[in-house]
């Protein structure tokens, strides 16, 4: 670990100055946002940001949000901010919420992902704070893990994925929430949510029925598998995910328990969670460890489809492989 080590710091204010100054020569920094750790670079950096794309093995047709220090930013990357935009701004930023809107010509392609809109967030995090302030640049930042890998909410997450290819890595210690940011088309009158996550229908107005998910095909990042460990993820109902585990340890597999409930004999205790929100906080790093545990298969117990829920679903519907439909 000595050579990862040295470019991880604890995010003090020599730090922080030495990640703007990295962002600012095109270098990619990792940094902690409130929901999951960001791999930044200069936004309007075509070079730094094809970096971003190279370090995790990105498809060039998935694109970046640009992180702001301040919503009165949003005009620097926003052709066009909307009076809907704008509610939403005063009411979420800073916070995990991701406004997609027309993007300024001066935005380059490979950030948007050659779209002609541009997603952008104002984290709640204190060192992302810092960072943004410090650099006063907008700084796209996808979640800094390898493609297809669970997102990192620890910096052990992103050193393992992508040590030797950051610069520098902000330990900012665990991620508050645990999932991403709910990506939201603020550009007509209404949100469309574009993906879940831990700003909730409920709170953004909407009602709790996604019955305009249809429109998720608009955000390209869900078409493709994601949050996807190595062993296989099985979701079971409520209260039946202990004995699902003990059913298949009995027939003599390695298997995992994330679930609000002990681990039968044969079983190994992944996460044991109290709620969403703590599942949220755990799953992530509970995927990870599972891995590296050789485990077969995780039984993932179902929480209820409100708040937070419905992203820790999402997520875990994706790394069990039930949601790779191709939008296309
Ligand atoms: O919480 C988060 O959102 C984290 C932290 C680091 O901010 N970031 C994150 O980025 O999750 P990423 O790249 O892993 O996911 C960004 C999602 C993708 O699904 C992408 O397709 C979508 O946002 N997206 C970005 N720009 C878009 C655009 N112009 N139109 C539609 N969807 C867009
Ligand atoms: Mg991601």
């Amino acid at each position: 670990m000595a050579s990862s080590s040295a470019h991880l710091r604890h995010p003090d204010p020599s730090a922080i100055a030495d990640a703007a100054t990295l962002l600012a020569g095109g270098g990619l920094v990792a940094f902690p946002t409130e929901t999951v750790y960001g791999l930044g670079a200069n936004a309007s950096d075509a070079a730094a940001v094809a970096r971003i794309f190279a370090a995790k093995g990105r498809p060039a047709d998935n694109p970046l949000i640009v992180h702001l220090a301040a919503a009165d930013d949003a005009g620097r990357v926003a052709a066009h901010v909307t009076t809907l935009a704008r509610s939403l701004l005063e009411r979420f930023a800073p916070g995990p919420l991701t406004l997609v809107l027309e993007a300024r010509s001066s935005v380059p392609q490979i950030t948007t992902g050659g779209l002609r809109t541009v997603a952008i967030r104002v984290p709640d995090h204190p060192v992302a704070a810092a960072l943004l302030e410090r650099a006063d640049l907008p700084v796209a930042a996808p979640s800094a893990n390898r493609s297809g890998r669970p997102s990192p909410t620890t910096a052990a997450h992103v050193l393992a994925d992508l040590g030797p290819l950051v610069d520098l890595v902000l330990d900012g210690g665990a991620c508050p929430v645990g999932v991403e940011s709910t990506v939201v088309d603020a550009r007509g009158p209404r949100p469309v949510v574009l993906r879940e996550g831990s700003v909730t229908r409920e709170e953004l107005g909407m009602s709790a029925d996604p019955a305009d998910d249809r429109a998720l095909a608009a955000s390209p990042g869900t078409r493709y598998r994601h949050y996807a460990p190595s062993c296989e993820v099985v979701v079971a109902a409520s209260g039946d995910a202990a004995a699902t585990s003990a059913r298949m340890a009995e027939a003599g597999r390695r298997v995992g328990l994330l679930a609000d409930d002990d681990a039968p004999d044969g079983v190994v205790e992944v996460v044991r969670f109290g709620d969403a929100v703590e599942l949220a906080q755990r799953l992530y790093d509970g995927l990870r460890r599972a891995e590296e545990l050789g485990l077969e298969v995780v039984v993932v117990e179902q929480v209820p489809p409100e708040g937070v829920g419905r992203a820790v679903m999402d997520r875990v519907r994706r790394a069990a492989g039930e949601l790779v439909a191709d939008h296309r």
